[in-house]
C-alpha cells in the first residue's frame, strides 16, 4: 500500500516514543519529522522533566504544549536526543541542516547519551552527498569558505535570505563525493570561518528508525 511521506514521518515519530522515560531530560531537534514527534509528546507533557530544543522554531512548538524548556548550560548530560535527518546511511551517519539548525543539533547530539534519528525511507542512502551538504559559516567568511569548499571539489551555493538562530549564514555544497564522512567532517570543520558542517559522522546516531510503507526498521 502506498503511503505519503508525511504519513511515514508520523510513523517514524511514533516509533521514537518507546525511548521516552518518566522524568527524562530530552533533546529535541528540528524539522517536519520532529514536528510530528513534538505533536505526539502531548501526553508526555507532565511526565518529562523538560526538553532542550535545537531551534527557536521547535522551542515555540514545545512551549505551546507547555513542556518546560531548559538551557543546555543548566543541565548535565541528556538521556535522549530525537531528531530527523536529510540523509542517513546504514552506519547511522547523517547529513543534517536542511532546516539550518545544524549547529545546535550537533551540540545537543554531543551532549546526549543516546541519539535516536527518525527518517522516512527516502532518506536512506548508500553514500552521503546527494543532498547538498549544509555548512554554517560566519557571515564575513562566506566567500572565503566557499572558495575553500570549491577546492575540495564541491559547488557551494549560498542559502540566500536564511540567517541561522546563531546569526550566521548557510552554504549548501553540491556535488561532493563523501566516501569517507569522518574525514570530510574533520576537513571541513577546520576551515577558517566554518561554524559547523552538517555531517554527523564522528558522532553518528545510535539508533536510526526508518519508516517505510510496510514497517519501521531500527538500524
Ligand atoms: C534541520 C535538520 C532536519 O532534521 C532535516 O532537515 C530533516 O528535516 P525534515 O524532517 O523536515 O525532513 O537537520 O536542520
Amino acid at each position: 500500500m502506498a503511503i505519503s511521506a508525511a504519513e511515514k514521518k508520523q510513523r517514524a515519530a511514533a516509533a521514537a516514543m518507546q525511548y521516552l522515560r518518566d522524568d527524562m531530560l530530552l533533546g529535541v531537534g528540528t524539522g517536519s519529522t520532529v514536528n510530528a514527534f513534538i505533536e505526539q509528546l502531548r501526553p508526555w507533557r507532565d511526565r518529562l522533566r523538560g526538553v532542550i530544543s535545537s531551534s527557536d522554531a521547535s522551542s515555540r512548538k514545545l512551549s505551546e504544549l507547555g513542556i518546560p524548556l531548559f538551557d543546555l548550560n543548566e543541565v548535565g548530560e541528556l538521556e535522549l536526543y530525537v531528531d530527523g535527518a536529510d540523509e542517513a546511511t546504514r552506519q547511522r551517519m547523517l547529513i543534517k541542516g536542511g532546516g539550518a539548525a545544524l549547529t545546535r543539533e550537533k551540540i545537543i547530539a554531543a551532549a546526549s547519551r543516546r541519539f535516536v534519528c527518525i527518517v522516512d525511507d527516502s532518506k536512506l542512502v548508500d553514500t552521503l552527498g546527494r543532498f547538498p551538504l549544509p555548512v554554517e559559516v560566519i557571515p564575513m567568511a562566506r566567500a572565503l569558505v566557499a572558495r575553500q569548499l570549491e577546492s575540495l571539489g564541491g559547488q557551494p551555493v549560498w542559502r540566500h535570505g536564511v540567517v541561522t538562530d546563531n546569526g550566521n549564514q548557510v552554504l549548501d555544497v553540491h556535488g561532493l563525493r563523501i566516501d569517507d564522512p569522518r574525514s570530510m567532517e574533520a576537513t571541513i570543520n577546520q576551515l577558517v570561518g566554518v561554524v559547523t558542517v552538517g555531517l554527523f559522522a564522528a558522532r553518528p546516531a545510535d539508533v536510526l528508525l526508518v519508516a517505510g510503507a510496510e514497517e519501521i526498521s531500527a538500524i
